[in-house]
């Protein structure tokens, strides 16, 4: 059997207090395998990003654990959390937060210079990379100088340029025309076939979702397993 590459034990996430409380995150369990594509899907509002960044260990849950390979990550000190997080895990934003200053080569070599790379090997990676998601061509232009779905391949490989045995991605669909939209599926696939890169999305997209291994419904606060087969409960249309 595959080795468990993320296991999430009992997440509970509570923001604000009094009228304000939002329980989020209400016991959400689940096991990832090494090498595995999963889906998380469900409603605008119910939690999604939260779990995403829990997972990445960007945020804190109020209770339960995290394990990334067996490493119970929040056990960590912060300083080894900033290395754990540079260096195993990928991450993909909702609004993918890239330097606008900086141009796509610079971008993309962020994470190998914060790694410790000279600058020549992280221009060599961040051009490996970039050439792997299509971009070659664009390497000196700014942020604010890219379509849609260029700063989005961008953002995927300032992700990918350490190759990290992680993805973590939140909606990277989102926003995007159909086609662009469809290449960038095909890229997570390629990705997934070539390193064995456990993929995590968060998709409102069905296309994407159902390419993925299995998917995980959030509602109520906990994961459920989906089948790809039938409609997802919240996307059913009403009796009225
Ligand atoms: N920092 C915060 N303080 C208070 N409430 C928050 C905070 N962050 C998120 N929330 C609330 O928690 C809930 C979950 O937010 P989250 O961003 O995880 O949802 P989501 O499932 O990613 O939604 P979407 O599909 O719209 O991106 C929302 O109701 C949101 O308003
Ligand atoms: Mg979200």
């Amino acid at each position: 059997m595959a080795k468990t590459a993320i296991e999430a034990k009992n997440l509970i996430k509570v923001y604000g207090s009094g009228p304000q409380r939002v329980e989020v995150l209400q016991g959400a369990s689940f096991k990832i395998a090494a090498g595995e594509k999963v889906a998380i899907v469900g409603a605008s509002g119910v939690g999604k990003t939260t779990l995403l960044h829990i997972l990445g260990t960007l945020d804190r849950p109020d209770q339960g654990q995290v394990f990334h390979f067996g490493v119970d990550v929040f056990s960590l000190s912060d300083r080894e959390l900033s290395r754990f997080r540079n260096q195993k895990l990928g991450f993909v934003f909702q609004f993918h937060h890239l330097l606008p200053e900086f141009n796509t080569l610079e971008n993309t070599m962020l994470p190998a210079l914060i790694a410790g790379k000279s600058v020549k090997e992280a221009r060599k990676m961040a051009e490996e990379i970039l050439e792997r998601v299509g971009l070659s061509h664009r390497l000196n232009h700014r942020i604010g100088e890219l379509s849609g779905g260029e700063r989005q391949r961008v953002a995927i490989a300032r992700a990918l340029v350490l190759n990290p045995p992680v993805l973590l991605a939140d909606e990277p669909t989102g926003n995007l025309d159909v086609k662009t939209a469809q290449e960038i599926v095909k890229l997570f696939l390629r990705i997934n076939q070539t390193y064995a890169t456990t993929l995590v999305v968060v998709t409102h997209n069905p296309e994407l979702a159902t390419q993925m291994d299995r998917v995980f419904g959030l509602s109520a606060g906990k994961i459920i397993e989906l089948s790809k087969d039938e409609p997802w409960p919240w996307n059913k249309p009403s009796k009225e």
